[in-house]
């Protein structure tokens, strides 16, 4: 694992990028994984001015986002749809159908989760994936649990991750209770995995994720054997990691 401690968010925002744009200049048609929240938004700010400087092109770029909230309609602000658009996909040249979010709306949750499954499939599978990190050390939305699911697949929200993503709610009653999320194995299928994480707050779980066992109960600690995981964490982050 390459690991990068940046000073700040800002400054771990700008290496993300800088990798993600690494990826598009060498693999121009490549096949990005994404994440939503508060981690990558700054990294999507950066990719967005340099595309508007003309020293990024998303034309043949393809994406595909690790989760979506069930139930949530691509119109509801808090939908990982609109969180793409709005963040990302809006203000670059990618192609609207080049584009991929699990199906939240979908009352065939089976066939919305093999759906996704086949569309990285179709692409020939995730080049770089981007990963946040979760308080409870989930990826995506695989909530530790005792197996690792493998495949995309509609889960159960903890309580925590609900309390932790209520912030972006008006009141906690409406944070969904279920969504889509790529599973274990489909993560870990993607050549190259990014993970960035900064603030105090997720100190300890960068420390159990990484350098504490691998265990099912906390999800990210998987990525210890991924062939080529880079994390880019602010200080604060790593401040209780043995480096
Ligand atoms: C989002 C996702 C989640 C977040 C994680 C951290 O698509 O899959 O795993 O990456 O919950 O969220 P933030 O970045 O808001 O702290």
């Amino acid at each position: 694992m390459k690991i990068f401690k940046t000073r700040d968010y800002y400054d771990m925002s700008r290496k993300a990028a800088n990798i993600i744009s690494a990826q598009i200049i060498l693999k121009p048609d490549c096949v990005l994984g994404l994440a939503t929240g508060s981690s990558p938004l700054g990294t999507y700010k950066q990719l967005v001015e340099w595309y508007k400087k003309e020293d990024l092109d998303f034309s043949k770029v393809s994406t595909v986002n690790l989760d979506e909230y069930r139930g949530l309609s691509p119109q509801n602000e808090q939908s990982y749809y609109y969180f793409m658009h709005k963040n990302l996909f809006s203000q670059v040249n990618i192609r609207e159908n080049a584009t991929f979010v699990p199906d939240g709306m979908n009352n065939d949750i089976e066939k919305a989760c093999k759906d996704h499954e086949d569309i990285i499939n179709r692409l020939g599978g995730i080049d770089l994936q981007l990963l946040g990190l979760g308080e409870n050390g989930h990826i995506g939305f695989n909530e530790p649990a005792d197996e690792f699911i493998k495949d995309t697949h509609c889960v159960q929200l903890s309580r925590s991750t609900i309390e932790a993503n209520s912030r972006f709610f008006e009141d906690i009653k409406d944070v969904p209770t279920q969504a889509i999320t790529m599973g274990i194995r489909t993560i870990m299928r993607a050549d190259k995995i990014l993970i960035i994480v900064n603030g105090s707050k997720k100190a300890k779980i960068v420390k159990e994720a990484f350098w504490g066992p691998v265990t099912p109960k906390v999800p990210a600690s998987i990525l210890q054997i991924h062939k080529d995981v880079t994390l880019v964490a602010d200080e604060a982050a790593l401040s209780q990691a043995p480096i």
